[in-house]
């Protein structure tokens, strides 16, 4: 077969995650919130998150994560940088475009991608569709979220579960057998369902009608139980799927970095695939909260400083978000550093 070239596979080589420092404990909401230290755990396995200081945005986390992770990555040209967030810093333009200025990357492709909780899978499938395609050699990927800009500080069914951060992934070009090959990545929608969390106000279906909106219709709002039932089955039905594109049985998984939305959400998917309690599922909810389109690159940089994500482990990554949205891949974990901030 002369002259045929083979299809790049994206790699993972460096990781990156940064947190704002302020952490908002349980008893800090039970100040102004009817909700309790006990409840937020029992039901969410949260006891913190962390919270942007006031002028702190959604680009500037992606630079510290972004940054971070090249840095780990060793330096080297970026391509494409691809920006998966619910709370860009504006309506418009894109925030990737200016992130990746600041990151020095002027010129580069750059482009945020949209599907709340699961935009770092959507983005995974992105950056390996442009290495695949030859647009990029290398993708700086990040996940970043300041949901309390978006948050109804009077709600306590979402106030208490979500956080901000940011994490990141540089990609590049490489073969479908070496560790760090990410895939297949799956993904799926149910858009019959797109009002089970949502912004009501700020988009055109509101501003079409000529009419102010409420104050409250400018928050985030979550149906939860409908919610929570919908992420258990699509998630595991997913991670299922993406378990055996790969040929792995659950039993073979050795790390499972799934989006970190309820620590219960997350066990009954475990206890649904067979795998079961300990290191194989990693987790950092307890400490960080549910941060969205952040929750899985975080979660993987923070796992590998921690020495629970090692090289070798057969992992195994989920997400399931509004939209509906869901998304799954497998990654044979290499040998590549993370660096957290
Ligand atoms: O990130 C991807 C998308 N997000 C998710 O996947 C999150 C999905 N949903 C959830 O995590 C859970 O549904 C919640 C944590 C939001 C709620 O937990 P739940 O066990 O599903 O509770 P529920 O919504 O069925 O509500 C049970 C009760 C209700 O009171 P009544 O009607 O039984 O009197 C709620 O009003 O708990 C009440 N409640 C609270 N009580 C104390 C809701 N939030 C709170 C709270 N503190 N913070």
């Amino acid at each position: 077969m002369t002259g045929d070239r083979y299809t790049p596979t994206c790699v993972i080589s460096g990781l990156g995650a940064w947190l704002p420092p302020r952490v908002v404990t349980n008893d800090e909401l039970t100040a102004h919130l009817d909700t309790s230290d006990s409840w937020i755990r029992e039901r969410t396995g949260i006891a913190a998150r962390r919270r942007s200081a006031p002028g702190v945005s959604t680009g500037d986390l992606a630079v510290a994560a972004g940054e971070l992770a090249l840095k780990a990555a060793g330096g080297g040209p970026v391509d494409a940088v691809v920006l998966g967030t619910t709370t860009p810093d504006r309506l418009c333009p894109g925030t990737a475009p200016e992130v990746a200025s600041r990151l020095g990357l002027t010129g580069a492709a750059a482009f945020d991608v949209s599907a709340v909780c699961t935009s770092f899978l959507y983005g995974l499938a992105t950056a390996a569709g442009l290495i695949a395609t030859g647009t990029a050699e290398s993708v700086l990927l990040i996940g970043a979220e300041t949901y309390s800009t978006i948050l109804d500080p009077d709600d306590r069914t979402t106030s208490v579960i979500f956080g901000d951060g940011a994490g990141a992934m540089v990609l590049r070009a490489g073969r479908p057998m070496e560790p760090g090959a990410v895939g297949p990545v799956l993904l799926g929608s149910d858009g019959s369902q797109s009002d089970l969390i949502q912004i009501p106000a700020g988009g055109s279906r509101q501003r079409s009608t000529g009419a102010a909106a409420p104050r409250q219709d400018h928050y985030f709002r979550m149906n939860g139980s409908d919610t929570y039932r919908n992420a258990v089955l699509r998630t595991t039905a997913v991670a299922q799927a993406a378990l055996e594109r790969r040929g792995w049985s659950p039993d073979q998984v050795d790390r499972f970095a799934a989006h970190q939305a309820n620590a219960r959400i997350v066990d009954a998917v475990c206890d649904r695939l067979g795998i079961p309690p300990g290191e194989q599922r990693l987790s950092n909810i307890e400490r960080v909260g549910n941060t969205a389109a952040a929750s899985v690159p975080l979660l993987l940089a923070e796992s590998v400083v921690e020495g629970r994500l090692r090289p070798g482990d057969r992992t195994l990554l989920a997400a399931f978000g509004g939209g509906l949205t869901w998304g799954a891949t497998t990654v044979l974990w290499p040998d590549v550093p993370a660096l957290t901030g």
